[in-house]
């Protein structure tokens, strides 16, 4: 789909209605103006401006390194470019949690600062009153459960998650509580597909999954590691659509050598 045909701009509600009508939703990250056009023109509905970035963009460990300000940034970049999809930014590790009012404070600068659509935060009970208190000021908010990076120093590995009957049903219970206090939406990282699906089947809102399988509402991936040009990262939930790297390194050798050679630029590419 093109959205230049077809632009119709996604919100809360319109996910909503896609759910209810079983059309999957289909979420990638963005986190610079130049993807972020691609991504929208191809017809993404949702863009996450994921935490991941510190990973990705910036080349840490973990995701717990990024600041706000690195956040606003990138958000404000993929806002600029975007016409139809509906844009979620990460509050990042140390902006929300065990402080409702420093949470709400966090999710204004990205409102106001970057012209986004809504947040996303990491937790359940232990981090509610952020969440209630950011959906008071009519901030919309994505939930995210199941594997949670920024928690990473606690679980110490990226293993599945909730795969133990206690841990899947603070999992479901979680999920009812988000949506009780009025997310609207929730995605689900690294579960047992069966826990995904019956997650999908008692929420109203849309369950967005990466890793959680085929019964949840839709699905989310990093960008660049679908595209391949992240090379290391190949856990089984992920699908690589291309090979990127290899096509970017052969460009880039072969730019080298058009340099080196004097074969660039040619008497067509100069003044
Ligand atoms: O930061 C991120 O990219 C995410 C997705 C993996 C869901 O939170």
């Amino acid at each position: 789909m093109s959205s230049e045909s077809q632009v119709k701009v996604v919100t809360t509600h319109v996910l909503y209605e896609m759910k209810l009508r079983g059309e999957k939703i289909a979420m990638l990250t963005a986190y610079d103006y130049s993807m972020a056009r691609i991504l929208d023109a191809a017809g993404i509905d949702v863009l996450l401006v994921g935490d991941s970035a510190s990973n990705v963009m910036a080349g840490h460990e973990s995701t717990l390194p990024i600041t706000l300000d690195q956040m606003i940034y990138h958000a404000s970049s993929v806002v600029r470019a975007v016409k139809r999809a509906l844009v979620v930014v990460d509050l990042p590790f140390g902006t929300y949690q065990g402080n409702s009012k420093l949470a709400l404070r966090s999710a204004i600068r990205i409102m106001k600062e970057s012209g986004a659509d809504g947040v996303k935060l990491e937790g359940g009970s232990e981090i509610i009153d952020s969440v209630e208190r950011i959906l008071s000021a009519g901030i919309p908010v994505m939930g995210h459960l199941g594997l949670t990076p920024q928690s990473i120093h606690k679980f110490g590995t990226y293993v599945v998650r909730a795969r133990e009957e206690a841990e899947a049903k603070k999992l479901v219970a979680d999920s009812h509580l988000l949506e009780n206090v009025g997310c609207f939406s929730i995605v689900l990282e690294k579960i047992p597909a069966k826990l995904g699906a019956q997650v999908a089947s008692e929420l109203k809102i849309p369950v967005i999954g990466i890793g959680a399988g085929s019964g949840v509402d839709g699905q989310v991936l990093v960008t660049h590691d679908m595209l391949g040009i992240t090379q290391e990262f190949s856990p089984r939930f992920l699908r690589r659509y291309h090979n990127l790297y290899a096509e970017m390194l052969g460009s880039f050798q072969a730019y080298i050598k058009d340099v080196k050679s004097m074969d660039f630029p040619n008497e067509r590419e100069q003044y």
